[in-house]
């Protein structure tokens, strides 16, 4: 399936982009490193995300403190060890900005045999990711509550990584707000170096544009290859089920572009 070429968006398309791209939203480097919950952010002054306070439900808020001693990994500048953090060695996949964490704890179901790491920073999607792993028994999961940028470069062991999974990252879709844009040389240098050779990058977006950045990006660093060929969408894969941006997006009349890379 050929990429899409970017269309003209919609007015209603960019109120539903405003939810997450808002600039009442956006931190400045100033209280960036306030945080919320166990994130301690560092001085990394443009970031891919906004902290959006105060939507945490009571019981999202217990299993914060019941379950993210257990099932929460505490970010460290320097690289863990997974083997003992999972008891076991075992391919591993990452999930960056899992949202309320449907596909995160939905791959780690079927997966019994994975390793399953999810990073978010808002509290109330790793509340509710929590409460499924406890529900779902989903021992082989973890979940860091940090800037993933940060936890690329620094936490996760080089060549430790199967897969990398950037379902719907927010697309920034203001000009001036595209260095926002999670998918940046930055953050390819960090999944390059967390990848196992031949690993996975697969990213997805319903917004045209912000697709073509990203095959623009991808396309032009030779650490990764198109796995169906130069430029080209995969299919959707049946295992995913449809996230929350996905729905959103299929709502307004957005394509969803699939872009998956192998590190070669
Ligand atoms: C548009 S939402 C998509 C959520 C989910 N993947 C889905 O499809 O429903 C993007 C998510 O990525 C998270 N995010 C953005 N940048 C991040 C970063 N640098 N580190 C961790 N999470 C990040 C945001 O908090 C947000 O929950």
């Amino acid at each position: 399936m050929p990429a899409d070429k970017p269309t003209e968006q919609s007015a209603a398309v960019t109120e539903s982009a405003s939810d997450t791209c808002d600039d009442s939203n956006v931190l400045t480097s100033a209280t960036s490193d306030l945080g919320e919950g166990q994130l301690r952010l560092t001085s990394r002054s443009i970031r891919s995300f906004v902290i959006r306070n105060g939507r945490t439900t009571p019981a999202q808020t217990d299993a914060m403190e019941r379950l993210l001693p257990t099932f929460g990994l505490t970010y460290s500048d320097q690289p863990i060890d997974l083997e003992v953090q999972f008891g076991r060695t075992a391919p591993t996949v990452l999930e960056i900005g899992f949202g309320n964490g449907d596909v995160f704890t939905h791959i780690a179901q079927q997966e019994p045999q994975r390793n399953v790491i999810g990073v978010e920073v808002h509290t109330a999607g790793v509340g509710h990711a929590l409460l499924a792993i406890e529900q779902k028994q989903l021992n082989h999961a973890r979940i860091i509550q940090h800037d993933a940028l940060e936890v690329l470069h620094h936490m996760l062991p080089a060549e430790s990584i199967e897969k990398v999974l950037l379902l719907f990252p927010d697309p920034w879709h203001k000009k001036r707000h595209h260095k926002r844009r999670i998918v940046q040389k930055d953050f390819l240098d960090g999944v390059c170096r967390v990848l196992k050779p031949t690993g996975i990058l697969h990213c997805a977006t319903d917004w045209a544009e912000y697709g073509e950045w990203m095959i623009e990006h991808l396309e032009n660093d030779s650490r990764f290859q198109n796995i169906v060929g130069p430029s080209m969408a995969s299919e959707r894969p049946e295992w995913r089920p449809l996230t929350r941006f996905e729905a959103r997006g299929q709502r307004l009349g957005h394509s969803v572009l699939d872009l998956i890379y192998k590190k070669v």
